[in-house]
């Protein structure tokens, strides 16, 4: 059973599981899954909003050019190796999917799915993006995080719900 929950109500959480094993985006179709790290949630231009950050070298970057929304699916904890999984193997040349073991339902309020088995995931669509700017980095960044300049494309995703599992 799926309840929808109040789209800031697992802020801390998610940050969280960013900043540990991550958390699993899919977009596309046929859907691919990627795991990210990086990601900010708060509000724009009124909205509730959550931004992406992908690098041009994933194949998931190609079907975000090609995509009106995304999910992003939080996974519980006994999920690290998937989770490593799909963030070392590019969906290029092998389905990570059902490598996974993954069973996808029909998104609620948009056209991407969501992963069977999330603790919750937020369906969202994108009405923004752009490249990282490399003038208007600071140089230490540059340096660290870009040393190939494949410089970051930021989706921005308007939050339309939050949906938690629940077992009952
Ligand atoms: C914990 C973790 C976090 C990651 N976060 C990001 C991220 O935020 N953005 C990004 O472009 N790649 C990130 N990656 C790397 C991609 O997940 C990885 O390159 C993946 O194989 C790309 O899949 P794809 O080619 O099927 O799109 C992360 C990897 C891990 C393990």
């Amino acid at each position: 059973m799926v309840k929808k929950i109040g789209t800031f109500d697992k802020f801390r959480e998610t940050l969280d599981k960013l900043n540990g094993d991550g958390v699993l985006l899919v977009a596309g179709n046929p859907p691919n899954v990627m795991t990210i790290g990086w990601g900010t949630l708060g509000i724009i231009w009124n909205k509730e909003i959550l931004t992406l950050y992908v690098r041009p070298t994933r194949y998931t970057f190609g079907l975000l050019e090609n995509s009106k929304d995304f999910s992003v699916c939080v996974m519980p904890d006994t999920f690290t190796k998937e989770l490593a999984f799909c963030g070392s193997i590019s969906g290029a040349d092998t389905d990570k999917i059902r490598k996974c073991g993954f069973k996808l339902e029909k998104g609620i309020t948009i056209s991407t799915p969501y992963i069977s088995g999330s603790l919750y995931h937020y369906e969202c669509r994108i009405v923004h993006k752009h490249r990282l700017d490399p003038q208007t980095l600071e140089p230490s960044v540059i340096t660290k995080f870009y040393p190939k300049k494949d410089f970051h494309m930021a989706y921005y995703g308007e939050i339309i719900g939050v949906f938690e599992e629940r077992n009952e």
